[in-house]
């Protein structure tokens, strides 16, 4: 039987020569992919009470909707610089070439709401470590991380882990 790991297809030299690019768009294409993954992914917290999903722009949004609507609960998206209409909080994150912004909308989530953090991928942990910071600025209480793939060689999971956060990945793909 096909895991979740057999639909990721991985491209090379994108986006630049010598990079092997973790592409999940096939296993969001295929529906029994799609099914296990969100299957999978939200396993450990089913049954726990949680209030919000929170997505990372852009492919965090393909997932976390899918699960908040598994689990019945709110989503919020963390997206990045400039796009949230409302009063936001942002955070700035470090790029292999200089800086990226993400912001939330300062109301989405109130002090003490369990939030379950989610997005395609964990590299090195930039994206993720913001939107735990964001979340931990409006009192969040955020019960896991959880994530398609990770790239151990890149030590995101150590990074998320040494926030405090439990960190949930359904495979891990070597070399980069
Ligand atoms: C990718 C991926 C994660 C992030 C992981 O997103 O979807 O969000 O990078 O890298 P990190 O752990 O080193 O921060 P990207 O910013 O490329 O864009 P997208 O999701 O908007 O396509
Ligand atoms: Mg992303």
């Amino acid at each position: 039987m096909k895991t979740v790991k057999d639909y990721i297809r991985t491209i090379v030299d994108f986006p630049h020569e010598g990079i092997l690019f973790r592409d999940v768009t096939t296993l969001f294409a295929d529906p029994r992919g799609m099914r296990m993954a969100i299957d999978q992914m939200l396993h450990p917290y089913a049954g726990q009470p949680i209030d919000k999903v929170v997505g990372l722009e852009a492919r965090g949004f393909i997932i976390g909707g899918a699960i908040a609507h598994q689990l019945g609960t709110g989503f919020v998206p963390v997206r990045k610089k400039g796009k949230l209409p409302g009063e936001t909080l942002s955070q700035a994150y470090t790029l292999e070439y200089g800086e990226a912004v993400v912001e939330m909308h300062t109301d989405a989530i109130q002090p003490g709401e369990r939030v379950l953090l989610v997005d395609d991928l964990l590299a090195t942990g930039g994206t993720a470590g913001a939107g735990i910071k964001l979340l931990e600025r409006v009192g969040a209480d955020i019960i896991g991380c959880a994530f398609i793939v990770d790239l151990p060689e890149l030590g995101g999971r150590k990074v998320l882990e040494d926030m405090g956060m439990d960190v949930h990945v359904l495979c891990e793909f070597e070399g980069l």
